[in-house]
């Protein structure tokens, strides 16, 4: 690998391929950005960012502009190859789908010359890399370590701050051998300002599994507080919070449910591998039954179900101000709420493809009976009840983020169900 502006072909240009892709061609790289999806790869080539990131937008137009970054679809040679595919769950066997990873290395291997780095970055069960990646590679007749160097580098940033945390997080970095970590360090410091930490490659893949069980474990506790204040009449999100004064003590917020591309998924990836893991399948039982816990509030409020009831969803995004759709929760509660006879309409002013049809405010409220706030959007604390008031048949909001002002629509004749909260002030 040559030292300086190097030719870098990223594999993947979703939340995480295509922000990396940009920062490397900020840095004089010339990153060709490839892609199987013909859609990503012209919209890319446009200008147009396919998803929401702040501060993405300018970096893809400066990318192009300089005419460092070029998206196609089919890889090319290049001093460094980052791999950055998408590691979904196969839902029905519970473990790490590969597919596009075995791929991406198949792509990759015909490409693959002397003094290479490849970089894994996508999120795997531990082994994959030696296992699966790397004898991939080696079908091109190099030998890692010998002609080639390989490191995992998991990607820790967060969708809706991509930009910042790739820049600003410590990185990780799992090498073959110490030289393809050294390497690996040395790519990424061209925009990193986050520390390096040097280890191995099965390492590197465990510690990215164990920080997003740790959370997904921490937001399952979270979540059986929540139902524990609501049998004491308390409000667990005051609970919390003092409790978090606690120098020691850092519990995270309640909700519908987990989703995203990570925590919903990555904690199947350490259960795959072992026989051991009592706490990490309970925290995904926990958090996966959120939605029908939400379910349970909706009838509460709305005593029972009444014939032809309708229960409007406020946002399907797993989180608020992204557009990502992928494990979140809200799915399971639209199904479930029209498996209980609910007619569900649906509004998320952030997502533009959704398995549900998705509507307009003013038509998602028209008729409801019962307001469910699932995401956390910005946008949504500008709804005002009054407005929607003369819309709707009968005035019911479960909030289960505790996002929404409680008093304003209070004071327009809402009954508010705040998740987790049954102080005195509940309703
Ligand atoms: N999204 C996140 O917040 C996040 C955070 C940290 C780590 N990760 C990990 O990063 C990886 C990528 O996730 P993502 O959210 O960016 O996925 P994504 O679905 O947003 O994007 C992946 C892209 O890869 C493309 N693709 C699939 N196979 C390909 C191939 N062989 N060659 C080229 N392109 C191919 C797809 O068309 C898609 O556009 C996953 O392993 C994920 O677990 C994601």
């Amino acid at each position: 690998m040559k030292n300086g502006a190097r030719t870098i072909c990223i594999l993947g240009l979703g939340y995480i391929g295509l922000p990396t892709a940009c920062l490397f061609a900020s840095q004089s790289n010339h990153v060709t950005g490839v892609d199987l999806n013909e859609d990503v790869v012209n919209s890319v080539n446009k200008g147009q960012i396919p998803l929401i990131e702040p501060g993405l937008q300018k970096l893809l137009l400066d990318a192009l502009r300089s005419n460092n970054l070029i998206a196609q679809r089919a890889a090319g040679s290049a001093d460094v190859f980052i791999i950055a595919v998408p590691t979904p769950l196969d839902k029905e066997i519970r473990m790490a789908d590969l597919r596009y990873v075995r791929h991406a290395a198949r792509m990759i291997s015909e490409h693959l010359r002397k003094d290479n780095l490849v970089i894994l970055e996508s999120t795997v069960p531990p082994g994959v890399s030696e296992n699966l990646v790397l004898p991939i590679l080696e079908d091109s007749g190099l030998k890692a370590g010998e002609d080639f160097y390989f490191s995992h580098c998991p990607e820790r940033a967060m969708p809706g701050n991509t930009v910042y945390e790739m820049i600003h997080n410590d990185r990780i970095i799992g090498g073959f051998d110490r030289r393809s970590s050294e390497l690996a360090k040395e790519l990424y410091s061209c925009f990193t300002k986050g520390s390096f930490y040097l280890t191995s490659l099965k390492l590197a893949e465990m510690v990215k599994l164990l920080e997003n069980t740790f959370r997904d474990t921490n937001l399952a506790l979270a979540n059986e507080f929540a139902k524990i204040a609501e049998e004491s009449g308390l409000n667990v999100w005051e609970a919390i919070e003092l409790a978090n004064k606690h120098p020691r003590v850092n519990i995270l917020n309640p909700g519908p449910g987990v989703g995203g591309h990570c925590l919903a998924i990555d904690p199947w990836f350490l259960t795959e591998i072992s026989s051991r893991n009592r706490m990490t399948l309970l925290a995904r039982e926990i958090n996966n039954s959120m939605p029908y816990h939400v379910l349970t509030l909706v009838k509460e409020l709305l005593g029972g179900l009444k014939k032809g009831s309708v229960v409007t969803v406020l946002g399907v995004a797993y989180k608020g101000d992204v557009d990502d759709t992928r494990e979140a929760p809200a799915l399971k509660f639209i199904k479930l709420a029209e498996n209980h006879g609910f007619r569900v309409k649906v509004h998320d002013p952030c997502v533009k493809k959704f398995e549900y049809a998705l509507c307009a405010i003013e038509e998602a409220v028209l008729d409801s009976d019962c307001l469910v706030l699932i995401t956390d959007h910005a946008q949504f604390k500008n709804i005002d009840p009054e407005q929607i008031l003369p819309l709707v048949k009968n005035k019911n909001i479960v909030d289960t983020r505790n996002f929404l002002e409680r008093q304003k629509w209070e004071k327009s004749g809402f009954r508010f169900l705040v998740l987790g909260d049954r102080s005195e002030h509940s309703g």
